[in-house]
């Protein structure tokens, strides 16, 4: 109102004074919501607009063209494509205006969609405030845009032209979203996938990008400077960018509660809980540009101009060390604030807010920007120093507003001799043959089908990132005599498989000089995660098993003095592209 009396008190100047032409009912530069009828609202500034009908913003005009095209446009979606937000709950207007922002709100009966515009930026912050959201996995905001003008992908591990779509139709389905071609390569949206940059610092940023029909470069990305709002821990994996298979859309994914790589993922929100503000940046392709971007807005976050539904924005620094009941500083540790008492795995874990990083050498950490609220710290090895410690450390925290140290957390190891170990705990199968991005669909089939390795002699990157098909798998290793310290029955042994990921469908034994010592690892007891057949080649959701090796003694037990045998076992036959992906495996005196 204010604006538009001054605007007005502006053009009646102007003509008396000066006889200039009409200035606009709307001073120059400022973010405008226009309401064209009940239906149908542009937002934008001078550089950009977007039209937007009840869920789809569909024609984004950017330096003389329409982005969209026949796409489908923005929208925001639950449970896939089942639920598409409308924006029927009350008609768009503007929220609040600070300073050189305009906050406009879209409501729906599921929550409100802010659009924060300035004058000048070429995008807009985004934000989610939850009102009514159902218990639910995925929860995404995305533009799906004009194929011709956007045909590149950019992500932490991938810079490439996005699939044609005469690709995926001249070759065969073969799996949900994943095609074989003639020549037996294959096709899929989640090779595009990768880590969610979620830890403090990392620079959060993705787009797809091309050239307008000009010849200009032009670029559409999604950049994070905060992640707290994120779901699942530092290993969280999502599909950011793709070609979408029916319609040939070039797709730019903002999955705030992604559920793509995960053995279980459903949450209740609070009321209130908010997701972003996030930015969505055009610029002119340019990834360098789009990191720069990033950089800057991590060192904004959190926003001053935004302020929380609940009043207020504090934030609090938390401190502290953990260290092992060996004595060791808990060095790299993986650090993880999350919720109080879940029963979820920290990947799991996605209905509050979420704050990660990795310990210093001495085991030291920082959390920054921390909300109020009462967590549960963990923390696990990440390789290194202490990737033979099999435990997790936890400790609860009431997070208030101001700043503190919480001290030492004490980690109680497993405490047990190791005998020998391959690979690192650090729940990724990274050091194994073929482990590491990018994503790709059927690496494991590389593995060899049977394999042994003699401990000693072999070195992690013989030993194979999964086993996928039937076989056995052998490790060989030495006892000498003098391990036996107390040469009793009762020194057994303890073997710790941990797995970096496992896709269901496929199930061994594990035999012990021959001794069926694991009758069942993996099958239907084991809740499998989607990671090895949607391309994942680092890790899918950790898990660890622990099995008593019975006996120690020089005779009478299953391990014994001199040569001796561990065999993994595929037995049955497979579903094919599922497996176990490998962190490390490990054999101690219990
Ligand atoms: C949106 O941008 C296009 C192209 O620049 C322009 O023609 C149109 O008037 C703009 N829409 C509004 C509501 O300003
Ligand atoms: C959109 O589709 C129509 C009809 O199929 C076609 O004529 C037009 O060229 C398409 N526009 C773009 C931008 O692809
Ligand atoms: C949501 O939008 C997508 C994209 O246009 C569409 O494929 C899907 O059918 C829509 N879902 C519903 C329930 O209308
Ligand atoms: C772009 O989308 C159109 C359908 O709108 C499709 O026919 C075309 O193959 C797509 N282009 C590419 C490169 O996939
Ligand atoms: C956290 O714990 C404190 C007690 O220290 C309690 O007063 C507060 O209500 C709790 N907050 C939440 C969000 O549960
Ligand atoms: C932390 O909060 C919990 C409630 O979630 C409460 O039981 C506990 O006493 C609080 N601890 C401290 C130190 O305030
Ligand atoms: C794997 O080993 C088993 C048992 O020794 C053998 O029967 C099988 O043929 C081997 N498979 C391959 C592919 O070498
Ligand atoms: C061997 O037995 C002695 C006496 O019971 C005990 O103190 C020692 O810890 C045992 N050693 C190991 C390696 O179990
Ligand atoms: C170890 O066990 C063997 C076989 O039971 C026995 O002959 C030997 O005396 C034992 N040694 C000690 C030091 O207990």
């Amino acid at each position: 109102m204010f604006h538009g009396i001054a605007a007005f008190m502006l053009l009646i100047a102007g003509i008396v004074l000066c006889s200039l032409p009409p200035v606009p009912l709307k001073a120059a530069g400022e973010p405008f919501l226009k309401l064209v009828d009940d239906k149908t609202f542009v937002i934008g500034n001078d550089f950009w607009n977007l039209t937007t009908g009840e869920s789809f913003g569909t024609k984004l005009w950017y330096k003389g063209y329409d982005l969209v095209g026949n796409a489908s446009g923005h929208y925001v979606s639950y449970n896939g494509a089942a639920n598409n937000l409308s924006w029927t709950l009350t008609p768009p207007k503007i929220h609040r205006k600070s300073g050189i922002y305009t906050d406009i709100v879209f409501s729906a009966k599921e929550g409100d969609v802010h659009f924060v515009l300035t004058p000048t930026l070429t995008g807009a912050y985004q934000y989610f405030v939850n009102r009514a959201l159902p218990k639910l996995g995925e929860f995404r905001t995305l533009w799906r845009l004009d194929n011709a003008t956007f045909t590149h992908g950019f992500t932490n591990s991938n810079d490439l032209p996005l699939p044609p779509l005469s690709d995926f139709r001249a070759s065969t389905t073969i799996q949900d979203e994943t095609w074989q071609r003639k020549d037996g390569t294959f096709i899929t949206k989640y090779d595009l996938s990768t880590f969610m940059p979620s830890v403090e610092g990392d620079l959060a940023f993705w787009g797809i990008y091309g050239k307008l029909p000009n010849g200009e470069g032009v670029g559409s990305w999604y950049i994070h400077g905060g992640k707290d709002y994120l779901n699942g821990d530092h290993l969280k994996q999502e599909l950011m960018v793709h070609r979408e298979s029916i319609t040939g859309d070039a797709v730019l994914l903002n999955m705030i509660h992604g559920t793509h790589f995960q053995a279980s993922s459903g949450d209740d929100f609070a009321e209130g809980k908010v997701w972003g503000p996030w930015l969505w940046l055009l610029n002119d392709g340019s990834p360098t540009d789009a990191a720069a971007k990033a950089k800057s807005e991590n060192a904004d976050w959190p926003y001053k101009w935004h302020i929380d539904q609940s009043g207020y924005d504090m934030r609090s620094f938390l401190s502290g060390r953990v260290v092992l009941s060996d004595g060791r500083p808990a060095a790299g540790a993986a650090i993880f604030l999350g919720d109080r008492d879940s029963k979820l795995s920290t990947l799991d874990q996605g209905k509050g807010y979420y704050y990660r990083t990795y310990a210093t050498p001495d085991g030291k950490f920082t959390l920054e920007n921390v909300r109020e609220g009462n967590y549960t710290l963990s923390a696990w090895p990440n390789g290194g120093p202490i990737g033979d410690v099999t435990t997790v450390a936890t400790k609860d925290v009431n997070v208030s507003l101001f700043d503190y140290d919480i001290g030492d957390v004490k980690w109680e190891t497993q405490n047990r001799k190791k005998i020998w170990q391959i690979g690192s705990i650090d729940r990724k199968a990274t050091g194994f043959q073929y482990a590491g991005p990018p994503h790709e669909h059927a690496r494991a089939e590389k593995c060899p089908k049977n394999l042994t390795f003699t401990i000693g002699t072999n070195t992690e990157k013989d030993w194979c990132f999964s086993q996928w098909s039937r076989g056995i798998w052998s490790i060989f290793f030495t006892l000498p005599p003098t391990t036996f310290v107390n040469n009793t029955s009762s020194n057994a042994a303890v073997l710790s498989i941990s797995l970096a990921g496992y896709s269901s469908g496929i199930q061994s034994t594990v035999r012990v000089n021959g001794v069926l010592t694991v009758p069942a690892f993996g099958g239907a007891s084991v809740k499998g995660d989607p990671g090895l057949y949607r391309s994942a080649t680092t890790a899918g959701e950790w898990r660890l098993f622990e099995f008593l090796v019975a006996g120690g003694g020089r005779t009478g037990s299953v391990l014994r003095e001199g040569e001796n045998r561990i065999d993994f076992v595929v037995v049955g036959e497979p579903k094919k592209w599922s497996g176990f992906m490998w962190d490390s495996v490990l054999l101690e005196w219990a």
